[in-house]
């Protein structure tokens, strides 16, 4: 009987190790082995079933920890937010990921990022000054506010790797002053001035009004003033800079870029094992957005999913090939484009990119409220958008169960 019992013990270990070793190989299996199907299967369904989406053929290039499909995944946080980093740390420790954290500029509690924020805005008034009344304004319902041109290095096919000492264009404003590469700004230029109280409150009300936010490449939507405040100024200055790392490395695979609000689908990287293989040419690829027209736009590779956006906005998900990374650093440092709107405005003035967008997003902001913080600033586009079964929607439904 002891022996029956052993035997039974040993066989039922060689079971769950083969079953457990059935799935350690393919990482596509392992994601969506906790959907065990036992109906039986009709012969229309055996056909389907090989006709799937996913290739047989594709081989991920990269690990499981950075989804297969890319090289590096970065998260965009500031330093000062633990609780935006414990959220997106919940979410690697959720499906095993390794991120690479960029610690963004911050204008609320750090005088040197303040400084830096305050000369770019210096430095966008100071070149549009220098170009304008050259052309008489045009009127129309945009009004062209300067003659605009895009600097030497900013051209179509410019993807030769960024050496660390090619410091040109809006590059020269961020120097510290005491590099003598920077330029100056004539002092009888009247200033804008950035400043902050003891509790981090931005005032710009001191000096000259910050530059304005335009449209297409130099004009201003007619009856709209809106202007550069520093956490649009240091947003694009943070994305600019991981594009940079980018443009520097050596690295060749996609590299995808979060910002730390984020949920994304459970089952993306067996999402994008469908969708990469049928985009060979991608150079940009919208996880995430908002305001996108990609869906009215013809579906690419009879992927329903997947269209190419005329218009799109929202950067808090998007992957980007390193050549496209180092196109895209020397248009933004462009001076009469640098800093000229918010960073996800870009990416609809650039027609130098092979732009793709998955409708709907694999990606969302997760409302500030469910973050637990910023209350009151939530805008609409996150509201507007739902994943189908989204890690943070899980981790939070497990709390509420108990489980966690
Ligand atoms: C996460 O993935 C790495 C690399 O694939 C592996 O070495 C490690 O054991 C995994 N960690 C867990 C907790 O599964
Ligand atoms: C302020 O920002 C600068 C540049 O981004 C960084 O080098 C420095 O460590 C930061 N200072 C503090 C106190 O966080």
């Amino acid at each position: 009987m002891p022996r029956l019992k052993f035997c039974m013990i040993l066989l039922w270990i060689v079971a769950v190790l083969f079953f457990l070793n059935s799935f350690a190989s393919d990482p596509y299996v392992q994601i969506s082995a906790s959907f065990d199907d036992q109906r039986p299967k009709s012969k229309l369904h055996d056909i389907l079933e090989s006709s799937g989406p996913i290739s047989p053929a594709f081989k991920p290039p990269y690990g499981d920890q950075t989804l297969g499909v890319f090289q590096r995944i970065w998260i965009i946080t500031l330093e000062t937010r633990q609780d935006r980093q414990d959220h997106m740390r919940a979410l690697a420790e959720a499906l095993n990921l390794s991120f690479t954290y960029h610690f963004a500029r911050d204008p609320y509690h750090n005088a040197t990022d303040r400084q830096t924020l305050e000369d770019v805005a210096n430095f966008v008034l100071w070149e549009r000054h220098q170009v304008e009344y050259k052309d008489p304004p045009i009127t129309d319902t945009l009004t062209r506010l300067f003659p605009f041109e895009w600097s030497e290095d900013a051209q179509p096919g410019s993807i030769a790797r960024l050496r660390p000492d090619d410091i040109q264009g809006a590059d020269l404003w961020l120097l510290p002053d005491s590099d003598p590469r920077k330029p100056t700004i004539p002092s009888s230029f009247p200033r804008y001035i950035l400043s902050s109280d003891e509790n981090g409150h931005l005032d710009q009300t001191k000096g000259e009004k910050p530059p304005f936010v335009v449209w297409q490449d130099n004009a201003l939507v007619e009856g709209i003033d809106t202007r550069l405040d520093p956490p649009i100024t240091a947003c694009w200055l943070s994305h600019y800079e991981v594009l940079r790392k980018i443009a520097e490395s050596e690295d060749e695979g996609p590299q995808l870029i979060f910002e730390d609000d984020v949920d994304f689908e459970w089952d993306l990287q067996q999402r994008l094992y469908q969708i990469l293989p049928k985009v060979p040419g991608w150079e940009v690829l919208f996880l995430g957005h908002c305001f996108s027209d990609g869906a009215m736009n013809p579906i690419v590779n009879g992927m329903p999913y997947l269209h190419q956006p005329s218009h799109i906005m929202c950067t808090h998900a998007y992957a980007i090939t390193p050549s496209a990374a180092r196109k895209l650093v020397r248009y933004l440092r462009s001076p009469l484009f640098a800093f000229s709107r918010p960073i996800d405005h870009v990416f609809n003035f650039i027609g130098d990119l092979e732009k793709y967008s998955i409708e709907p997003p694999v990606s969302i902001q997760v409302p500030k409220t469910l973050l637990g913080s910023d209350i009151g600033t939530a805008d609409n586009a996150e509201r507007m958008q739902y994943l189908v079964d989204g890690v943070f929607q899980r981790i939070l439904r497990a709390k509420e169960m108990g489980g966690l």
